[in-house]
């Protein structure tokens, strides 16, 4: 593993946009921050941008945004209705994509961050939006990136690190005022690491050549850190002037997504540097690294999705 910073170069970003032209990329949460910007980039390199979004107006306003930039036609930029605080919607989303044969790049990004309450089949609301709709979401979406070789990427955070195990054995249905904000979004975000590894796992196990790969965007200027409690607020405070601004928050999303022999990055966890800026490979906490709760998590989420969820 490398503990130095990944740059990229010119020559490589243009290898890139050669590599993007005509691919089909899914981005959840695509309407701000990190996810917005994000497609803005793959778009330029060519890529059509599938915004899995809930809100019509704000992503019709980003995908004209967007294209009166790229002034290139030949790319799809396509609004199709995601609302990750229902199952329901996640389970009809591939019925929108009817005129896509093929998925190369999956970007579960959306997320909130200090919420309460729950989502419409009574999931806790943080686990729910940001882990367990992406459980399903690519579970629904496996035909379609099995056939390209797709890849995968779960936007998580290095605030993973806090979660416990014992959080785990804590109730995923009601609100659980057991448990703190702060943990319920530490959850989350371990959960989306174990899920990772455990259908890298699966994709290994079967000789399937797609990849997930999991990452940290960075400390990113963007209205989630608007929606924090106050011990947070008050850190997030006085790191603001080291925090990036999205564009620079997309960087990693968009290095993953596009970079070659993504079976290198298949199973691993990335990380963009607060102090020392740059993309790093990272281990995760060693929770996330244990195989067990991966297993474990895997049965739970199928618990709460009530689906199976087979890779091949
Ligand atoms: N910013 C940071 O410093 C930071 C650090 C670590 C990790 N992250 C992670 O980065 C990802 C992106 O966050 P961000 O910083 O870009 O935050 P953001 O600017 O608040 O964007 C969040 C996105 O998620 C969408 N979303 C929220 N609830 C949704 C739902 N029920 N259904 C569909 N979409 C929903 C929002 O859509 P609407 O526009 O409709 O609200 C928005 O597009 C998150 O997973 C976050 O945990 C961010």
């Amino acid at each position: 593993m490398t503990s130095k910073p990944i740059y990229i170069s010119r020559n490589t970003a243009r290898k890139h946009e050669a590599v993007m032209t005509g691919k089909n990329t899914i981005i959840s949460g695509a309407t701000a921050g990190v996810g917005k910007e994000t497609a803005r980039s793959l778009a330029k390199m060519g890529s059509n941008i599938i915004f899995a979004t809930r809100n019509k107006e704000k992503t019709l306003n980003t995908i004209t945004e967007i294209r009166d930039e790229i002034r290139d036609d030949t790319v799809r930029l396509e609004y199709k209705h995601l609302d990750l605080m229902d199952l329901d919607s996640v389970r009809n989303f591939p019925t929108l994509l009817n005129d896509y044969d093929t998925i190369d790049v999956l970007i579960n990004n959306a997320g909130v961050g200090h919420d309460t309450g729950v989502t419409e089949q009574g999931i806790e609301k943080t686990f729910g939006i940001n882990y367990v709709s992406h459980f399903l979401l690519t579970k629904q979406l496996m035909p379609l990136l099995l056939k390209s070789k797709g890849r995968i990427l779960n936007v998580t955070s290095m605030g993973h690190s806090t979660a416990k195990r014992k959080h785990f054995d804590m109730p995923f249905k009601g609100a659980c005022p057991g448990m703190t904000p702060q943990q319920r979004y530490s959850r989350s975000k371990a959960a989306q690491i174990l899920f990772t590894k455990a259908l890298q796992r699966r994709f290994d196990q079967n000789h399937i050549c797609c990849n997930c790969t999991s990452l940290h965007p960075g400390g990113v200027r963007t209205k989630i850190l608007d929606n924090q409690t106050w011990g947070t607020t008050t850190i997030i405070f006085m790191l603001r002037p080291i925090l990036v601004d999205p564009p620079e928050g997309a960087r990693t999303s968009v290095y993953l997504a596009t970079r070659d022999r993504p079976q290198e990055i298949g199973g691993k966890y990335f990380y963009y540097g607060l102090f020392r800026k740059g993309i790093y490979e990272k281990p995760g906490s060693d929770l996330v690294n244990d195989e067990a709760l991966q297993e474990k998590l895997w049965e739970i989420s199928e618990d709460l999705v009530g689906e199976e969820f087979r890779v091949a």
